[in-house]
Formats: structure tokens, C-alpha cells, sequence
């Protein structure tokens, strides 16, 4: 008997347990309307997590409703070592640029300075991009008023061994998802889809972090499926389908003239479908510093403009560019087992620089043939030395000459 009472009271305070760390944006006010803006809602049920005491409270956005939000910045630390934000519903953003009007366009959802975030759920992130593409600068630059900078609709700012898993992103005014200053980060089963004319909308942009897995995911974007900016290292990119879109590149690094560091960057068992750039790296010729230990493995390609693509005189626009002696220095990368179609007729471009060339790169098993029957494909490598075996179309590189 009192065997019984016990454990009734034991289940009863792991049901009131779990229930006070669970925050759910209805209970803080939040309105499943369509136009009521909800930011104070989430942010007071952010606050709330955030403050709780529990072991992994949790903020849940509940499904089968959608809310909208107005650019919010859900802020650390946290007093747990571990916090959720679950999406099981919709999160639009407001459709019009207008919204923005005398507030920082550059983002919507922000995540800043928390330790052991992660944001999952099966639910979506509509950034609603469509008002901010018809104004872009890029698609219309006759436009009077058009606009350069756009939102990135989820940003991770100094979030360390944190995550986002499962979650639907689509149409993002600009890049879907920013990481910058943080270090272990997790990007698992992730699907990102935006029409492939929609500007500058990265999948995935990743800058100033480390220890980063980006894996399981489909992106179907404007821009990079996935890029790597300046004070990157050991990132692992694995199973992307990216297409349509701009590849996964590495780049472009140094445009400020900075001291690029960049190292330990493995991307594997991908496919590029109908993309402009499979495996791309691009710097800028008054960038310095280093790119270093790249591997590319296994990856195919469909019908993609530049399959094996390294720019070392990348310029945003074409002529504008002098030649420079200064330039990022490029080694050790390495192209290993990749096969499948090249829309233009050269599959394999490596363009590097006379002061400052590429070295070391090694290429093995390589097999790309032209997306229409009967055309041929070319290799064409300048300033670029290191060995290769077995590489069709090829060979291209100098053997390395000892000084
Ligand atoms: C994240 O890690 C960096 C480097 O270790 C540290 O400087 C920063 O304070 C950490 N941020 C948080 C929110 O823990
Ligand atoms: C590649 O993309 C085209 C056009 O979207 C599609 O029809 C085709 O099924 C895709 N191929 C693969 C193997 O996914
Ligand atoms: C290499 O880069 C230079 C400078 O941007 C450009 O003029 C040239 O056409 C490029 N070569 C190839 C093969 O793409």
C-alpha cells in the first residue's frame, strides 16, 4: 500500500517535472492567426526556458498552426547546460520588406551567446522571400530603391555545441541559415528549398567557427547550397543533395583584403544535380593567408556547369579585377572518386595564380564526361602542381617541380 502511494507520488512529480520545463508559445500569448505578430510571445517563452532551472527546458512552437514573427533575437546564456527549441509548427515571417523599415534588415530569427541549443521538430521556417527578390539589386538593378542586403532567416551568433536537426526552411529573404562564432555545431536532416533564381539565398553559410558537422540534408536554393567564409576549420559536409543551386563552395575568402585562415575542410558523399558549381573553392587575389587540407570524396554529379571548380582570381565583377602579387595559398586538396556530367566543356578548372600558386592537390578516380552525347570535356589547370591517377578528362597538372 504505501509501495503504491509512493510510486503514485514518484510518477506524479516526473509528470509536474517534465511539465515545468516545457515553455509553449500559446501559453505566453502567442495567436495562430496569420497576422498577429508574435515575437513577444516566443521571446517571453524563450525567457522563461532560458531561465528555468530545469535540466533541458524547452520551448515548443505546437503544430498544425502558424504564427507569425517579426525579427526577434532570443538571447543567452542560459541557466541550463542544455536547452530546446522544438518546431512543431509553422514560423512565417512578415511577407513585405516593409516590416523591416528602421530595423537591422540583415536578420529575422536570431539565436545569440547559448551554450547546448538545439532547434528541432518536424515543423517550418518560411522566410516568405518572394517581396525581397523582386526588389533585390541583383535580379533588378535598374530598380529604383532595390535592395543589397536581405535577412537571413535563422542566425546562430557564438552558439557553441549546439544544433538544428529535421526542420523545413524555405524561401529565405537572403542566406537560409548563418553560423558565425560558433564552435561544435550540428546541422542534421535538414531540407531547405528555394526557387533556383531567388538571390543570394545560401542553404547554409558558415563563418568565424569550428567544429562543425553539416550532414543528411537536401538543398534546393538560389545561391550555395552550402558555403565556408573566412576563420573556418574542421568542418565535415556529408550525404547533401544539393541542386538547383550554386554547389558547395569554399569561398569566397579574403575580399577585405584579411589574412584568410581556413583549414581541415572534408566534404563527402554528395550529388550535385543541375547545379552552376559542384565541388568550388574561390578567393580573392587581395585576400591572404591560407586554405589548407580540403578533401572531396565521392561526390557526383548531373548536368553541372563547373564540377571541380577552384577560382583563385575570383572577382564579383568580371574585368574589374587587376592582377595582384598578393593572394590566398592554396594546398593540399585533394578530389578523390568523383564521377557524373559537366554542362560546359570544361569539367575540370583550376585557375590559380602566377605569385601565389595552388600546390599539392591531388586527384584520383575521376571520371566527368559532357551532359550532352558525343561532346568532349577538357581539363584546364593554370599555376596549379601536384599528381594525379586515374583522371578523365586529364591530365592536367604540373608535376611538382623540387626548387
Ligand atoms: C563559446 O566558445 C568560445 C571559445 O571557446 C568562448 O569564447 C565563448 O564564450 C563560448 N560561448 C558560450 C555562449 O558559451
Ligand atoms: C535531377 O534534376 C532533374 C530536374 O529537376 C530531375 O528531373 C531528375 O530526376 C534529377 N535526377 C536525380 C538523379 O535526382
Ligand atoms: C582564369 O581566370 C582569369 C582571370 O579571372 C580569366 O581571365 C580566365 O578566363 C580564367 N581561365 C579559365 C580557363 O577559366
Amino acid at each position: 500500500m504505501l509501495h503504491n502511494v509512493l510510486q503514485i507520488i514518484f510518477y506524479f512529480l516526473m509528470v509536474m517535472g517534465s511539465m515545468s520545463s516545457s515553455y509553449n508559445v500559446l501559453d505566453y500569448g502567442a495567436i495562430s492567426d496569420g497576422y498577429t505578430d508574435n515575437s513577444q510571445a516566443f521571446l517571453e517563452a524563450w525567457n522563461a526556458a532560458c531561465n528555468a532551472e530545469t535540466r533541458t527546458p524547452q520551448v515548443v512552437v505546437p503544430e498544425d498552426m502558424t504564427f507569425l514573427v517579426m525579427p526577434v533575437i532570443f538571447e543567452g546564456p542560459c541557466i541550463a547546460d542544455k536547452i530546446e527549441f522544438m518546431i512543431l509548427g509553422t514560423i512565417v515571417a512578415p511577407s513585405s520588406p516593409g516590416f523591416w523599415f528602421g530595423i537591422d534588415t540583415s536578420q529575422w530569427l536570431v539565436f545569440r551567446g547559448i551554450r547546448g541549443l538545439k532547434v528541432d521538430g518536424f515543423g517550418s521556417i518560411d522566410g516568405q522571400g518572394k517581396g525581397w527578390w523582386d526588389q533585390s539589386c541583383k535580379l533588378h538593378p535598374e530598380l529604383e530603391g532595390c535592395t543589397k542586403l536581405a535577412p537571413t532567416a535563422l542566425k546562430f551568433l557564438g552558439c557553441n555545441d549546439s544544433g538544428v536537426s529535421n526542420i523545413f526552411f524555405r524561401n529565405s529573404p537572403q542566406a537560409h541559415i548563418l553560423t558565425r562564432r560558433c564552435n561544435g555545431f550540428r546541422v542534421d536532416k535538414l531540407m531547405i528549398q528555394s526557387p533556383g533564381y531567388a538571390p543570394n539565398t545560401d542553404g547554409i553559410h558558415i563563418q568565424s567557427s569550428h567544429h562543425l558537422s553539416i550532414i543528411n540534408s537536401k538543398i534546393s536554393t538560389g545561391d550555395d547550397c552550402i558555403s565556408i567564409g573566412d576563420y573556418t576549420s574542421n568542418v565535415e559536409i556529408d550525404n547533401i543533395d544539393c541542386g538547383p543551386g550554386h554547389g558547395i563552395s569554399i569561398g569566397s575568402l579574403g575580399r577585405s583584403g584579411n589574412f584568410v585562415q581556413v583549414e581541415n575542410i572534408y566534404v563527402t558523399n554528395s550529388r550535385f544535380n543541375g547545379t552552376t558549381n559542384g565541388a568550388r573553392i574561390k578567393t580573392w587575389q587581395v585576400g591572404r593567408g591560407y586554405l589548407r587540407t580540403v578533401v572531396f570524396q565521392n561526390l557526383k554529379f548531373i548536368n553541372v556547369k563547373n564540377p571541380i571548380i577552384i577560382d583563385q582570381n575570383y572577382c564579383d565583377v568580371r574585368g574589374a579585377c587587376k592582377e595582384l602579387e598578393t593572394g590566398v595559398k592554396i594546398s593540399r586538396i585533394i578530389y578523390n572518386a568523383m564521377s557524373g556530367t559537366s554542362s560546359t566543356n570544361i569539367a575540370i578548372n583550376l585557375n590559380c595564380s602566377r605569385s601565389v600558386p595552388c600546390s599539392g592537390i591531388s586527384m584520383q578516380d575521376i571520371q566527368l564526361a559532357s551532359a550532352t552525347i558525343g561532346k568532349q570535356v577538357i581539363a584546364s589547370c593554370t599555376n596549379a602542381d601536384g599528381q594525379e591517377f586515374s583522371v578523365v578528362p586529364g591530365p592536367c597538372l604540373q608535376p611538382k617541380i623540387p626548387i
